[in-house]
């Protein structure tokens, strides 16, 4: 189960201003003050707030992603990369960060990792765009595709959970470690969290390799078959306990 975002804040050391009550507050009963989240290192004055970003609908969430000012990698990349596909989706596939293609291109997952999703996802019977939404948990791209940073992941979620709560998928897949750890707030090794159903705000979730990863080691693709037949098959568990209205 993971902890809902305020409490993956805490953990992470992220929630703005918050601190354990010390006993000088308690004893004079007064709160210490959350300050907002526009606070994160690198977040540009006017950038839109976390709590403005969990009321947007489709079409301003789309223009608030691509214009995002909530950390300071909006001042190196081309463009906020909102994610792919139907967003009445079933299947929600959640990646690492936009590289240098996908910067340019506005579309996730558009390099040779890419084409390896399209191949995994037609493995299963998916195709990107009928049933799949594709998104990534940063939407600006790292500087030279470095790890993305503690503070920029915090920046961003709340524009994926937004996407989350609107698309209301069946299921998630993340791939990858940066996607899974990031989700489930654990520095677990993925290969001990993928093979199980685990949840993320309420949606069932499950861990596979990251396509890069596999073509750097295609041993692993072995193992990352056997998680897309788990996905199938919970999908098809899911879609069975809950078959969509006609
Ligand atoms: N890797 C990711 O995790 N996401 C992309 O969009 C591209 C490569």
């Amino acid at each position: 189960m993971s902890l809902p975002r305020e409490e993956r804040l805490k953990v992470l050391g992220l929630w703005p201003g918050w601190r354990p009550r010390s006993t000088r507050s308690l004893a004079r009963g007064v709160e210490p003050e959350p300050r907002e989240a526009e606070t994160i290192i690198g977040c540009a004055e006017g950038a839109t707030p976390a709590g403005d970003i969990a009321n947007l609908d489709w079409p301003a969430l789309e223009q608030a992603i691509r214009a995002c000012t909530r950390c300071e990698l909006h001042r190196g990349r081309t463009q906020g990369v909102v994610g792919v596909g139907d967003i009445h989706a079933d299947w929600l596939i959640i990646g690492e960060a936009p590289g240098a293609d996908e910067d340019r291109m506005g579309e996730p997952f558009v390099g040779q990792a890419g084409k390896l999703l399209d191949a995994m996802l037609a493995a299963i019977g998916l195709k990107r765009g009928e049933n799949v939404y594709i998104a990534n948990v940063l939407k600006s791209r790292p500087p030279r595709n470095r790890d993305p940073k503690p503070e920029e992941v915090a920046a961003c979620l709340p524009y994926l959970e937004r996407q989350i709560d609107l698309i209301r998928p069946r299921l998630i897949v993340a791939m990858g470690r940066f996607a899974a750890q990031s989700l489930l707030l654990t520095d677990t090794a993925i290969g001990r969290l993928r093979g199980q159903v685990h949840e993320y705000r309420g949606v069932p979730l499950l861990i596979t390799y990251h396509p890069a990863y596999l073509l750097r080691n295609p041993a692993d693709k072995a193992k990352a078959w056997e998680d897309l037949l788990l996905a199938r098959a919970t999908m098809g568990r899911l879609q069975s306990a809950a078959p969509a209205a006609p």
